[in-house]
């Protein structure tokens, strides 16, 4: 490593550790070795090599694939990994970068986005189940993307497609208003720290992005097994003018600081029990599901909740 990379790097940790939204960082994907990206080199910044750092969800991540999932990346990444134009780093978009779903899967069919998939087990299975319905996912982790392929491939499914993009950068870029049915968001990292909350995907901001995206009728599907963002994903999804919690009051939370106010949705039987639930299960937690439904455009209310 270059001392210059050396110092970018350090200039993006620290930008990272303060969560500041105008620090100078370099790209991130300068000092990584693209092991089978299916993208070309990113791009510069437009001032240079230098970029205003944004507040992430996600920290910066090995991107080495396992050996075993090496050959069928080779083999696979082609089938089931979209390719994208970078804007700077490995994980964002270039400004002009569209995806039209009928063209990426070849048919137009009802679509669902699953932002964070990690190894895809939820995603793959969905694409299994309903074999109709196209199926986009957003992720990161460029290991976990190796794997979601892997089971793609396992499971003979071609109505799934993953992204290696942050979602809060490419999704106001890649996709029109009103283009998808549903959109998932099971599990997001949970931020535990007060200091680090602003990182926390469901946001009042991301809700407003979700309903540019959704059909009107179209559907958020959220879950977390950490008590305080469930009941952030509750009060974001009910303060959106845009959504409508279908379950509000339901399912009142014991531990919840405003007592019987509820609104959490029955499991969505759809969702499988991943590794990553059953891993919080083990150390006690219980998940929650929240939903929120796309009003239709021109019906949209004053929120329930004010903040
Ligand atoms: C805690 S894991 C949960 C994985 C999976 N949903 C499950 O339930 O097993 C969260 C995942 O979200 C991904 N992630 C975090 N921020 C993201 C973002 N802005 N865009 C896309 N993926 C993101 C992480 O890389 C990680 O794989």
């Amino acid at each position: 490593m270059t001392g210059q990379h050396n110092d970018q790097g350090r200039a993006q940790e620290q930008a990272q550790t303060q969560e500041s939204t105008l620090a100078p960082v370099a790209d991130e994907g300068a000092e990584l070795s693209p092991l089978h990206h299916v993208d070309s080199t990113p791009e510069t910044g437009q001032d240079g090599d230098v970029f205003f750092a944004r507040t992430k969800s996600f920290t910066r991540r090995q991107r080495a694939i396992p050996q075993n999932l090496e050959r069928t990346m080779a083999q696979h990444a082609e089938r089931y990994v979209v390719p994208v134009r970078r804007s700077v780093g490995w994980t964002t978009v270039a400004a002009d970068f569209r995806i039209d779903p009928a063209e990426l899967f070849g048919r137009e069919a009802p679509l669902t986005i699953e932002i964070g998939p990690g190894t895809g087990e939820q995603v793959v299975a969905a694409a299994k189940r309903w074999p109709e319905r196209n199926f986009l996912a957003f992720e990161v982790y460029q290991p976990g993307i190796a794997k979601l392929v892997s089971r793609a491939v396992a499971e003979g499914v071609t109505n799934v497609r993953v992204i290696e993009a942050d979602a809060q950068q490419a999704l106001p870029i890649v996709l029109p208003d009103a283009s998808v049915d549903e959109i998932w968001t099971f599990f997001p990292d949970p931020w535990r720290k007060a200091r680090h909350r602003k990182r926390r995907l469901v946001s009042d901001d991301f809700a407003l992005e979700v309903s540019r995206l959704l059909v009107d009728g179209g559907v958020w599907r959220v879950a977390t097994d950490w008590d305080d963002y469930a009941w952030q994903m509750r009060d974001v999804i009910e303060a959106c003018p845009l959504l409508e919690n279908p379950h509000a009051g339901e399912r009142p939370d014991p531990n919840d600081p405003e007592g019987d106010r509820g609104g959490f949705a029955p499991r969505f039987e759809g969702r499988i029990v991943t590794h990553f639930e059953t891993r919080g299960h083990d150390a006690g937690r219980v998940a929650h599901d929240v939903v929120g439904v796309r009003l239709p455009r021109g019906a949209e209310h004053a929120p329930t909740v004010s903040e």
